[in-house]
């Protein structure tokens, strides 16, 4: 049976507790039975299931439910599933074997689904009817949509002005309540915190369930992009998987799903992580470069990916573990660099949000500095659809980004409304 365990004072609790933080305020952690979890022939129980169409099997979360935690209610909307794309064109360009992951293929368009799918459920199972969380626009996104398919309340608490419009629109379409604040990403998750450390598990039903990538079935839920990938690829490890990181819950989930694969031998080597923040908004960025000496909070965090736009990131030690468990990296993009990605992402026809481009941008980085060899296989994780952030993309095209240079745009034309103005186009 799995367990929670704190990562700050190491005491041990019921998985069944439920609970998001240790009573001593440290992160929990879901211990995997991984001994017991080896008796059976996993790969064979996952592979078993990607032809049913009922759920549990047919979600791309719950289809790995051995490795994640027991619950006798689930909540899901077929979530995971998504495309592993070979990135034929830009492998050519890099030398590399690159694929892409599309997570904005999820129910939401984020990869956020996923662990929100299972932190709902956690909560559901302990008897919780409120849920909250402070967003940058995708965990809001998947808030309300999973409170609205759970028959819960979903609260999200979420920095006035600066979450994209196609984000808003989701928690407000789906029906959560929304609740802004003067102030950014870090100051909602402050006050989050401070919702959170009122909650009581003898009261579940008056208390307010956190839904931030704090709460340890956040990343077990995120984990299984991870697994998928890995099924994907016949169970044969990559070389790199390079993320974007914000608040770093998926860094996190990343080096505990590839710890755990490679322990139960699901995997015989372990890819390398590389986690990729945006220059402006680099506390994890600066910790790694220190030599672990120092964690610090970056105040005004700004980005034109305001996704990532996170100056105190809350997993900052979970995910330093990833780093050290993976022989991984931490990398910074520029703002230019991060769009130029975006825009060649958007090019090959699949597209994503200004945040899920730092995997391209990172990885372009490593060719070039020579970490990432020749013909090595790389996994570049898209986290968010393109129609998340569609502003971003337009101005980038129309060249009104300030400070963007817009290399790769391409410009709409004004032509008269006849043949012969369409054929000079064209030719
Ligand atoms: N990419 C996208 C599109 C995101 O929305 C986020 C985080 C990240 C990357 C970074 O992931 O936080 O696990 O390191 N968005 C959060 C939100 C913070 O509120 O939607 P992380």
């Amino acid at each position: 049976m799995q367990k929670l365990s704190c990562i700050a004072c190491q005491k041990n609790h019921e998985i069944s507790d439920n609970l998001v933080v240790c009573d001593c305020g440290g992160l929990l952690d879901v211990v995997q039975p991984l001994e017991e979890l080896k008796k059976q022939d996993l790969k064979s129980v996952f592979d078993g299931r990607l032809d049913s169409h009922e759920l549990p099997d047919s979600s791309g979360v719950w289809r790995f439910r051995e490795l994640l935690f027991p619950a006798k209610k689930i909540i899901s909307r077929i979530e995971g599933n998504t495309r592993l794309y070979p990135a034929k064109k830009l492998s050519d360009e890099l030398g590399i074997n690159l694929s892409l992951k599309h997570e904005g293929e999820n129910p939401t368009g984020s990869f956020k689904d996923r662990g929100m799918v299972a932190a709902i459920t956690a909560g559901v199972n302990a008897g919780c009817e409120n849920f909250v969380c402070a967003s940058t626009g995708n965990t809001s996104a998947s808030l309300a949509s999973y409170a609205a398919e759970a028959g819960v309340n979903g609260i999200v608490i979420i920095p006035e002005g600066k979450i994209s419009f196609g984000k808003l629109s989701q928690a407000l379409a789906f029906g959560a309540k929304v609740l802004q604040i003067d102030g950014d990403f870090d100051a909602a998750m402050k006050l989050v915190n401070e919702l959170g450390e009122k909650f009581d598990p003898a009261n579940p039903a008056e208390s307010v369930y956190v839904l931030n990538s704090v709460n340890p079935f956040r990343i077990e839920g995120q984990k299984t992009i991870v697994f998928e990938i890995l099924q994907q690829l016949n169970w044969e490890a990559p070389d790199w998987i390079v993320l974007p990181a914000g608040n770093l819950g998926n860094t996190s989930a990343f080096g505990k799903a590839i710890s755990e694969a490679f322990e139960l031998g699901l995997i015989d080597k372990k890819p390398r992580i590389a986690s990729v923040q945006a220059a402006g908004a680099n506390p994890f960025y600066n910790y790694f470069k220190s030599g672990w000496e120092k964690f610090e909070a970056v105040e005004n965090a700004e980005t034109i990916a305001t996704a990532i736009k996170i100056g105190n990131p809350q997993s900052y030690l979970r995910a330093k573990r990833s780093i050290e468990d993976t022989n991984g990296v931490v990398l910074e993009a520029s703002e230019n660099e991060i769009m130029d990605a975006k825009a060649a992402i958007d090019a090959s026809g699949i597209g994503c949000e200004p945040a899920s481009a730092c995997s391209l941008a990172g990885i372009r980085q490593l060719v070039k500095s020579g970490e990432i060899k020749k013909g090595e296989k790389v996994v570049g994780i898209l986290t968010g659809h393109l129609l998340k952030d569609p502003d971003s993309t337009v101005n980038y095209h129309l060249g009104k980004l300030e400070g963007i240079e817009s290399k790769a745009a391409n410009q709409a034309q004004q032509i008269e409304a006849t043949v012969e103005a369409v054929f000079k186009e064209i030719n």
